[in-house]
């Protein structure tokens, strides 16, 4: 029998169809994958079998016996954590717990975004944000960064045009800790100018801090929701990066009357509850063990891949040391255009996210590339930084010197 064509049938305005996955490329780069060996796996089994063994019989209930915000107890080791580590003043229930932080940036732009509306953003910023405003039709005005994170002149000018053309943006979108992609921390200084800026023009800071916790030296300035003096800071965190990526538990961090509007939009019935358990479990009594662990092994994997890049490529790539996180932000020789070099890295095995996709400005990201260092092993990193050299060499020309050895004839 012929098989029923749905096509006549899909909803208009679908996106395009996901592409079918097919294994990870032997020299990964790309993503927000974490490093397997840094999990806290045998505590978390510990933390799974301790929860289930009190309180699994709540599985039985819709949102276990602490309704649509998500699991008490992880509520209220956040509610701390964010007050000892960021300063963050927030009751319990001033925290939705969500699936992914990217639930979260979809129901904060679902109550605020509508097609043709207009948000400021970094130049260059993470892709499932701006592939989010693409969709939802919002203009996205990109902010260009320097070694402190969003320029602030840059910010007042584009405040101040938009105002002139009669547009109030609907937020300002900032991952100012240890930004993706660049890993700058976005200095104090710049934080109090960013909400006097936001707070005379009306409109809110929209505060994305995934990446805080994966801070080098541990050092963080207060985040913008804990220095504001009139709220206005829509705060999202996760626990992706921190722990690991697959448990899928995120939150938001907003006044109640925000989170009610945002609980109609959530209408999957809550997120899943073991993560949320295990977490709340975990947390409490090893979270702030386990981080300084994660983050020397990340920090030697960024020395592996800066070190491998600066045989591989010599002056050809440009990065600065980032302060903390699982990306380096490199440019290339102008002449690279990496979204061409896409497709024949990732024939050869090393897929890379080109940096086009992570920035408002095409020209600006052309021929600059980020770089996940965290889930790819040391030997994994130096083997695909040297195949890298070689394809990059082969299909624009640089560098020509690899392994500080001239290359002929590019
Ligand atoms: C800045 C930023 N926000 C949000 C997310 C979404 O993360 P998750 O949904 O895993 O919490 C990511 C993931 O890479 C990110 O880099």
């Amino acid at each position: 029998m012929p098989s029923l064509d749905f096509t006549p049938l899909l909803a208009p305005g679908l996106p395009p169809p996901a592409v079918k996955w097919n294994g990870f490329a032997k020299y990964n780069f790309i993503g927000g994958h974490n490093d397997a060996d840094c999990l806290p796996l045998n505590a978390l089994i510990q933390a799974a079998n301790d929860v289930l063994t009190r309180e699994g019989k709540t599985l039985a209930t819709y949102g276990l016996s602490s309704g649509p915000l998500g699991y008490r107890p992880l509520r209220e080791f956040l509610a701390q954590k964010l007050k000892r580590n960021a300063g963050i003043s927030c009751a319990a229930d001033e925290i939705l717990i969500t699936s992914g932080s990217l639930q979260a940036l979809d129901l904060v732009n679902g109550i605020l975004l509508a097609p043709g509306d207009t948000v400021i953003i970094e130049q260059a910023s993470y892709q499932g944000a701006l592939s989010r405003l693409a969709r939802l039709g919002v203009h996205a005005v990109g902010i260009p960064l320097d070694g402190e994170g969003m320029r602030m002149d840059a910010l007042a000018a584009a405040l101040d045009d938009l105002k002139r053309r009669g547009v109030r943006a609907k937020y300002i979108y900032t991952i100012p800790t240890v930004q993706n992609p660049t890993g700058t921390i976005l200095s104090e200084t710049r934080r109090h100018e960013m909400l006097r800026l936001a707070a005379e023009h009306g409109v809110p800071i929209f505060e994305d801090d995934c990446y805080a916790d994966l801070i080098w030296d541990g050092r963080r300035p207060p985040a913008l929701h804990a220095l504001s003096q009139h709220g206005g800071v829509i705060y999202i965190g996760s626990f992706s990066k921190s722990i690991a990526p697959a448990l899928r538990v995120g939150y938001i961090v907003a006044d109640w009357s925000l989170l009610a509007r945002m609980l109609a939009l959530k209408t999957d019935a809550g997120s899943g509850a073991l993560e949320q358990m295990v977490l709340g479990e975990f947390c409490p009594a090893q979270f702030d063990a386990h981080v300084p662990q994660l983050t020397r092994g990340l920090r030697a994997k960024l020395e592996t891949l800066m070190d491998a890049l600066n045989e591989q490529f010599g002056t050809a790539a440009e990065f600065d040391d980032p302060k903390g996180g699982i990306f380096l932000w490199v440019k290339l020789p102008d002449e690279v255009d990496t979204l061409k070099l896409f497709a024949p890295a990732l024939a050869a095995g090393v897929a890379i996210n080109p940096g086009p996709e992570w920035a408002t400005d095409k020209t600006y990201g052309k021929s600059r590339t980020r770089l996940c260092f965290a889930n790819a092993s040391h030997e994994a990193i130096r083997a695909g930084i040297a195949t890298l050299a070689e394809v990059c060499r082969r299909e624009f020309g640089v560098p020509n010197r690899i392994a500080n050895v001239e290359r002929g004839g590019a």
